[in-house]
Order: C-alpha cells, then sequence, then structure tokens
C-alpha cells in the first residue's frame, strides 16, 4: 500500500516544493505532456509557464538518474516519453480525460482524484497494459466500467470512489491478473456481486459502499470463494435484507467486516464464529435482534467491534471481557485503514467519511441497544481498549470500581442507562480520559474531583437527581452518603440560591411599590380635588 501512502504525500505537496533539481525536459516528454494538457478543457495549475523546459513546471521534477522521488510527473532523462508517474489530482480540472495514454507506455501511476471530470474512462487507459494504480475517484465520471484486463494485466489498485458510474459491477474485473483492491463506493451500481467473482484470486480488498447492490446472502456466498480477501466492505446497500445465517459460510482470512448501515434485519450470524482472523468488525446501524452471541468472545484477534444502533437485548457476553488482544499491552494495537476511503451514515444521518489513515482504535460499541444486566467487573481487564462505549441501554447495577484499571481507556460513555450507586473515586486515576459521560442514569453520591474529572463539563453528569457535586445543582435533599455531608456548605449555597433570588425580586418589588405608591395617592388625591 506504499502506493497509496506515497498519492497522499504526493498531493499534501503538490505545489511546496522548488522543482529544479536538474536537467532540461527531454523534447519527447516536454511535447507529451504539452499535448496531454490541450487535451483537457481547463489548463492544469502550473504547466501553463512559457517556460518550454517541463522540469520547470509545477510538480514536475526531472531526475536524470532514474532515481524514483519524483513529484506529480516523473521523467527519466535517458529515456524518450517515459513517464511512470502522473497525478493531477485537486486540480478544478473538469471536461474529459483526453485519450491519450497509449503516449505513456510506462506510466504505472495514474491520479486524477478531486477534480470536476466527466464522462468516461478513455480507452488508452482503460487499455494501459501499464497502469498499476488508477485512481479517479471525487470527479463525475459517468457511464459503466468496462475495463479490458486482457490489456490491465499490471493494474493492482482501482480507486473510483464518488463518481456517477453506473451499471452493475463489471463481471471482467476477476480477469484482471493482479487486481488487489477493487473500490467502487459512492456510484449508483445496481445487482449483485457477480458470478465471476468466485475464485479471484488476487483479490484482497473489496469496498463496496453505498453501490445499491441487493443479495447480500448470495454475495457472500460467492465471495466466501476468494482465498485472499481480508477486507470486505459493504456499507449502504442491502436495503433491509435478512443478515444471511447460513452456517456454513467461511471467510478464514477475513480481517475486517463491515456490513453497517443497510437495515438488515436478522441475528447476529452463527458463521461469524469462523472468522478466526478478524479485528474489525462493524455491524452498525442495522436492525438485528436477539442476543449478542458468545463466541464474539472467542475471537482471538478482535479489537475493533461495533454493535451499536441495532436492536440487541440479553446481557452482554461475559466473553468481551476476554478479548485477548484487548486485554494484554504488549502488543500497541493502533489498526489504520489501508484501503482508500467508505462510507458509512452518522448519528443524524450525515455521511461520514474514513480516509486513508483513519485510526481504529480498540474498542467496544454496543451502544443504542436494548442490552440488561450489569457492567461485568471483568472489562475492568481490558487495559488496551481506548473506546468503551455503552450508551443507550438499559444497563443496571452499578459502575464497577474496576473499570479504574482500563488504562488506556479515551472514551467512557456509560449515559442514558438504569445505573445506581456512586462514580467509583479510583476513576479520577483514567489519565487518557478525555470523553466521559454518565449522564441519564440513577447515580447517587458525589461526583469525584481532581484528574481528567477537573475536564468534564456538566453534561458527563446530568440528569442523575442523586448526584452532587461542584456543578451539579440538583442534589436531593436527605442525602444520606457520608461524601454529601462534606458538601454540606455547596449544598447550602445552592439551596439559599432561590431565597437571596426571593430576596432581590422583593427588595425590587418594595422599591418599585414606594416610588409608584405615592403617585397612586397623589392621583387619589387629585381625584378627590375634582
Ligand atoms: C507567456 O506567454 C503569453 C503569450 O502566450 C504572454 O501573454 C505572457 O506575457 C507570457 N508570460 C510570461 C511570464 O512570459
Ligand atoms: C524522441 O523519441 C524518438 C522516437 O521514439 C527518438 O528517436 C528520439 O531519440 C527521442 N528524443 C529524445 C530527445 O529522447
Ligand atoms: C518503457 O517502456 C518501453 C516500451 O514499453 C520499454 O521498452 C522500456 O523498458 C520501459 N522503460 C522502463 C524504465 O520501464
Ligand atoms: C472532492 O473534490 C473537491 C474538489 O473538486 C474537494 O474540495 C473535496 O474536498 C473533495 N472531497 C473529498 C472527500 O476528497
Ligand atoms: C483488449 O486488450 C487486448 C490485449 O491488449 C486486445 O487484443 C483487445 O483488442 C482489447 N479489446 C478491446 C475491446 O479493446
Ligand atoms: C440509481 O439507478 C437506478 C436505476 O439504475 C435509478 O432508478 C435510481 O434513481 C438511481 N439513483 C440515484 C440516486 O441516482
Ligand atoms: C492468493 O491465494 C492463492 C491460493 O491460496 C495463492 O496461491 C496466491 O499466492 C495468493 N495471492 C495472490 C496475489 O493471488
Ligand atoms: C442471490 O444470489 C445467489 C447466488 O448468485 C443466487 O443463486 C440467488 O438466486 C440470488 N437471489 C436473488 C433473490 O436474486
Ligand atoms: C479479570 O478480572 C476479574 C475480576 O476483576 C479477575 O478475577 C480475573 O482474574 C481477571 N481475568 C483475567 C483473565 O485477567
Ligand atoms: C483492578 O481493580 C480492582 C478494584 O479496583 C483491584 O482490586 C484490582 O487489583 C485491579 N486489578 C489489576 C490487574 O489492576
Ligand atoms: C432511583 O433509585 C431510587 C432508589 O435508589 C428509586 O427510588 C427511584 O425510583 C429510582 N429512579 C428512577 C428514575 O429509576
Amino acid at each position: 500500500m506504499n502506493v497509496l501512502w506515497l498519492c497522499f504525500t504526493v498531493t499534501v505537496t503538490l505545489f511546496s516544493v522548488d522543482a529544479q533539481l536538474n536537467s532540461n525536459c527531454n523534447s519527447n516528454d516536454s511535447m507529451v505532456l504539452k499535448r496531454f494538457m490541450d487535451g483537457m478543457e481547463s489548463a492544469i495549475d502550473g504547466w501553463t509557464s512559457n517556460s518550454s523546459n517541463c522540469c520547470d513546471w509545477d510538480g514536475i521534477t526531472c531526475d536524470s538518474t532514474g532515481k524514483d522521488n519524483v513529484l506529480i510527473g516523473h521523467l527519466h532523462n535517458s529515456n524518450p516519453s517515459n513517464l511512470v508517474y502522473l497525478d493531477v489530482s485537486l486540480n478544478y480540472l473538469s471536461g474529459n480525460l483526453p485519450d491519450f495514454f497509449h503516449n505513456f507506455p510506462n506510466l504505472t501511476y495514474f491520479a486524477a482524484h478531486s477534480n470536476n471530470l466527466n464522462g468516461g474512462i478513455p480507452l488508452s487507459l482503460l487499455n494501459s497494459r501499464s497502469i498499476s494504480s488508477l485512481i479517479l475517484r471525487n470527479n463525475s465520471f459517468s457511464g459503466s466500467i468496462e475495463l479490458n484486463c486482457s490489456a490491465m494485466v499490471n493494474l493492482v489498485l482501482l480507486d473510483l470512489v464518488d463518481n456517477k458510474f453506473t451499471g452493475s459491477i463489471p463481471n471482467n474485473l476477476p480477469s484482471c491478473p493482479s487486481l488487489k483492491t477493487i473500490d467502487l463506493g459512492g456510484n449508483n451500481l445496481t445487482g449483485q456481486i457477480p458470478e465471476s467473482f468466485k475464485g479471484f484470486n488476487s483479490l484482497c480488498y473489496l469496498l463496496l459502499s453505498m453501490c445499491n447492490l441487493n443479495n447480500l446472502s448470495g454475495s457472500l456466498q460467492i465471495l466466501q470463494n476468494c482465498p485472499n480477501l481480508t477486507t470486505l466492505v459493504l456499507s449502504q446497500s442491502f436495503d433491509s435484507e435478512e443478515m444471511p445465517s447460513d452456517a456454513n459460510l467461511q471467510f478464514k482470512r477475513l480481517k475486517t467486516l463491515m456490513i453497517p448501515n443497510c437495515k438488515l434485519t436478522g441475528m447476529i450470524p452463527v458463521w461469524l464464529n469462523g472468522l478466526t482472523k478478524l479485528q474489525i468488525l462493524d455491524l452498525s446501524w442495522n436492525e438485528l435482534t436477539g442476543r449478542i452471541p458468545h463466541f464474539l468472545g472467542h475471537l482471538q484477534s478482535l479489537v475493533y467491534l461495533d454493535l451499536s444502533n441495532n436492536y440487541l437485548n440479553g446481557e452482554i457476553p461475559k466473553s468481551l471481557t476476554q478479548l485477548p488482544d484487548l486485554q494484554f499491552h504488549d502488543n500497541p494495537l493502533e489498526l489504520s485503514l489501508e484501503f482508500p476511503v467508505f462510507m458509512r451514515r452518522g448519528m443524524n444521518g450525515n455521511v461520514l467519511r474514513y480516509s486513508y489513515g483513519t485510526r481504529f482504535p480498540p474498542t467496544l460499541d454496543l451502544s443504542n441497544n436494548f442490552l440488561t444486566g450489569p457492567i461485568w467487573p471483568e472489562f475492568g481487564n481490558l487495559t488496551n481498549l481506548h473506546v468503551l462505549n455503552l450508551k443507550y441501554n438499559e444497563l443496571s447495577g452499578t459502575i464497577p470500581s474496576n473499570l479504574a484499571n482500563l488504562t488506556s481507556i479515551e472514551t467512557l460513555d456509560l449515559s442514558h442507562n438504569d445505573l445506581t450507586g456512586e462514580i467509583p473515586l479510583s476513576l479520577v486515576r483514567l489519565g487518557m480520559l478525555s470523553k466521559f459521560s454518565v449522564a441519564y442514569n440513577n447515580l447517587t453520591g458525589i461526583i469525584p474531583s481532581g484528574g481528567q474529572f477537573s475536564t468534564f463539563s456538566v453534561s458527563s453528569f446530568e440528569g442523575n437527581p442523586g448526584l452532587c457535586g461542584e456543578f451539579v445543582l440538583s442534589c436531593v435533599k436527605n442525602q444520606e452518603s457520608l461524601h454529601a455531608r462534606v458538601f454540606e456548605d455547596i449544598e447550602e449555597s445552592i439551596i439559599s440560591l432561590p431565597v437571596w433570588t426571593g430576596f432581590g425580586i422583593g427588595f425590587l418589588f418594595a422599591v418599585i411599590l414606594l416610588l409608584v405608591l405615592p403617585r397612586i395617592r397623589d392621583t387619589q388625591n387629585m381625584d378627590k380635588f375634582e
């Protein structure tokens, strides 16, 4: 995935580099680049200078030594028309791409993302023997996707995210012999995963978010026959279908499975049991019912579990507190996406985007379900956990003091449950904690102070009638807790607040009366005089 990273750094440093290493432009390269630009409806920023030396153009570095250390265009002076790397992303380009790529017989990397290009992909690009990475996302390309895989023997990465392609997923993609990563998300494709994907050996990353697909069951039947598939992302498709329950589905190599935002019904399926390599599982924002199965806790590599926003009920299986990679510190886990971009729907319906390098901190997100029962003290064993989100459930019992052992925790949200008892004072030990909420429970006692707790606002604690603290004004009278008496002063000042306000209003009233009454008397007197 070095290519992807390269792409990113390139676009970031695009015009910040003074590209005048050495040498003059090879006249063949210069001519080809000029003609390429002439083929565009709009000029390419920084290529329009009057210098005939294309080595002076923005983002082009000429390298007579032939080393691969260049930015937009990579020109080996020793070879004619030997462009290997061309990135015209983020250049406000519009119109069609010129059908010109047969002039770049050595081009392996072509990126033109985040422009306003439209029309189809030029034939010479769809027949390029040399291209290995084709990155055209975030444009307005349209038509159906028709690669010539007999020609595109070196294609590894196909990124056509966020365009206006239509039709079905091309069924010839498995005959592109090197194709490893496919991301067609955000196009109005239809139908299902083609039957031909069975035995798509080179495929590792398949991302088809927001593609309007159907037949999840059939699609999984087909994809389980891709022996090297490690990442499968299918968000926002398969509208309201049932979660496939065929216990025989097998994805032995899958490390990432994301099928969120599909309104899927049914239960969390048993076949997940066999995904022994799974690290990331996201089934959020569906309509799944039933319990969270115990076996999820036995997935040896699982570090990111998002089952939020479903209709799951029952207790949280204790096995989730035994996930090995969440327990032990020695392997510092920080997954990041090895693939480009995909989308999912956020809390208020807006589309969230994950992009290159999005962090996947070790997470258990079970929020917005109907889970009951206690928060197990054993959760405290998950010293590698960064995010524990249990909000909007029906969890009861107390907050276990063992949670103070969650030394890596950054987000701890227990709000909107039926928790009782006190907030364990030991939680102030959690030095990484930056988001914390126990709002809307039935907690009592004193809000701990110090540590990270001095940074939390009242919204972290509100909706607990029995909770006292510096800024929570809703202390219940008859507070029996010993701690509560320590804070009697605070309580008193809170209680006396309305009294003082009452005094103030009374005083004002008196003044007004004193000012107004004589006049009333006066007018009465005047009346008398009349
Ligand atoms: C570049 O050439 C154009 C005509 O093609 C001319 O109008 C312009 O002044 C020239 N700019 C420079 C900096 O020489
Ligand atoms: C340009 O290309 C032609 C034909 O491939 C070749 O003969 C010529 O040497 C090249 N010119 C340069 C400066 O490399
Ligand atoms: C460039 O392409 C030509 C023709 O396909 C080939 O002969 C040459 O070896 C390539 N050069 C490099 C550096 O790949
Ligand atoms: C898409 O491209 C536009 C420019 O055409 C850019 O402003 C925007 O940030 C890009 N969006 C993404 C998600 O990359
Ligand atoms: C696809 O590529 C092969 C090999 O380069 C070529 O023979 C064939 O004509 C191409 N097909 C189309 C439809 O362009
Ligand atoms: C997607 O395509 C289908 C038919 O192919 C069409 O009915 C639908 O309106 C399109 N959706 C969008 C958002 O363009
Ligand atoms: C994919 O899997 C097959 C069979 O398991 C294996 O032979 C092959 O090397 C793997 N890699 C690629 C890129 O096909
Ligand atoms: C779903 O896909 C499978 C496998 O391709 C196929 O057998 C089945 O008929 C499809 N079902 C529907 C409803 O299209
Ligand atoms: C987990 O925590 C419980 C209680 O906090 C403890 O008794 C148990 O030994 C721990 N288990 C492991 C595997 O660390
Ligand atoms: C976890 O917390 C409990 C209660 O706060 C404590 O008794 C126990 O020793 C802690 N365990 C570890 C491994 O730190
Ligand atoms: C809160 O807990 C008290 C007992 O501690 C109980 O009387 C009360 O009904 C509970 N309130 C809610 C809203 O559950």
